[in-house]
């Protein structure tokens, strides 16, 4: 049987930005499929906010797996078609930073291979597999979407985390490429650079990142939220921005504008 609500994947969803999408894609009315790592809190969290989303009134399920080990993006799929038989929407949000941050003289080849394995190589292929799926199912009228999450270094440079920095810059090309492969099979590929995001990933920074908010860094003068991605990945997926083919969002209070 195939489910009448809409239904998205959205990885590394058990917290943060991820979260912040399924919230905003559950109010939409999707059925969600909450994605993310394999370690005990992780799991733990994402059954969490599998709970919270059903209180909107939604089915939800959670599926953990490493978004590296490319074996697993199959059962990803699976998971989701066996409980509602269809995939409308998959964002492509599971990353990590940088293992230290520091002088880009300093960078660790592990460091390197891990934002690369996780940030772009993954979602290169986690792309692959979710065309595959989307082309397999028959044609809608409304258009099936997939969102990566890239990040504000895909364009601006900050050596101090010079390997995130390239792994987002490739993101945003796996990102165009499949949008254009995709627009013919009826698929919308966007991207979205959050700026500065409250949340677990950036909480080690948070008192730096508090005082260049103060003295000017973000135009809009404050901290972005999950929330705030979720509300362009809904209308993204609502086929709200008709007619264009690998966006670039940026959401980031104005911080990428070039200024003087
Ligand atoms: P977060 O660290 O709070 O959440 C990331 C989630 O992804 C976690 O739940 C984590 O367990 C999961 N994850 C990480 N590696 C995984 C793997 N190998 N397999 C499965 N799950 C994995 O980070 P946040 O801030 O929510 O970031 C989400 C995305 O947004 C990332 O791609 C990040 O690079 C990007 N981003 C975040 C910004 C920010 O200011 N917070 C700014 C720009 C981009």
């Amino acid at each position: 049987m195939v489910s009448e609500n809409k239904v998205a994947i959205i990885t590394g969803s058990a917290r943060g930005i991820g979260k912040g999408c399924a919230l905003a894609l559950a109010e939409a009315g999707y059925n969600i499929l909450i994605h993310d790592y394999i370690d005990d809190a992780s799991i733990q969290k994402a059954k969490e906010t599998v709970e919270e989303i059903k209180k909107l009134g939604v089915d939800a399920i959670n599926f953990n797996c490493d978004i590296a080990d490319l074996s697993k993006h199959k059962e990803l799929f699976q998971v989701a078609l066996d409980r509602w038989g269809r995939v409308d929407c998959l964002v492509s949000n599971a990353g990590v930073s940088v293992m230290h941050r520091g002088d880009i003289l300093d960078v660790t080849t592990e460091s390197f291979d891990r934002c690369l394995k996780v940030n772009t190589r993954a979602t290169f292929f986690l792309l692959q597999e979710c065309a595959k799926v989307f082309m397999a199912q028959p044609k809608t009228d409304a258009k099936r979407t997939i969102v990566v999450i890239s990040s504000s270094n895909a364009e601006m440079v900050s050596i101090d985390r010079s390997e995130y920095c390239v792994s987002k810059r490739a993101n945003s090309m796996v990102a165009r490429l499949f949008a254009l492969r995709l627009i013919k099979e009826g698929v919308a590929v966007y991207e979205i650079r959050p700026g500065l995001i409250m949340t677990e990933m950036t909480a080690p920074s948070k008192a730096k990142y508090d005082k260049l908010i103060a003295e000017g860094m973000v135009p809009e003068g404050r901290w972005g939220y999950p929330k705030d991605i979720g509300i362009t990945v809904r209308a993204m997926a609502e086929g709200l921005l008709p007619y264009t083919c690998a966006l670039a969002v940026p959401i980031d209070g104005g911080m990428s504008l070039p200024n003087y």
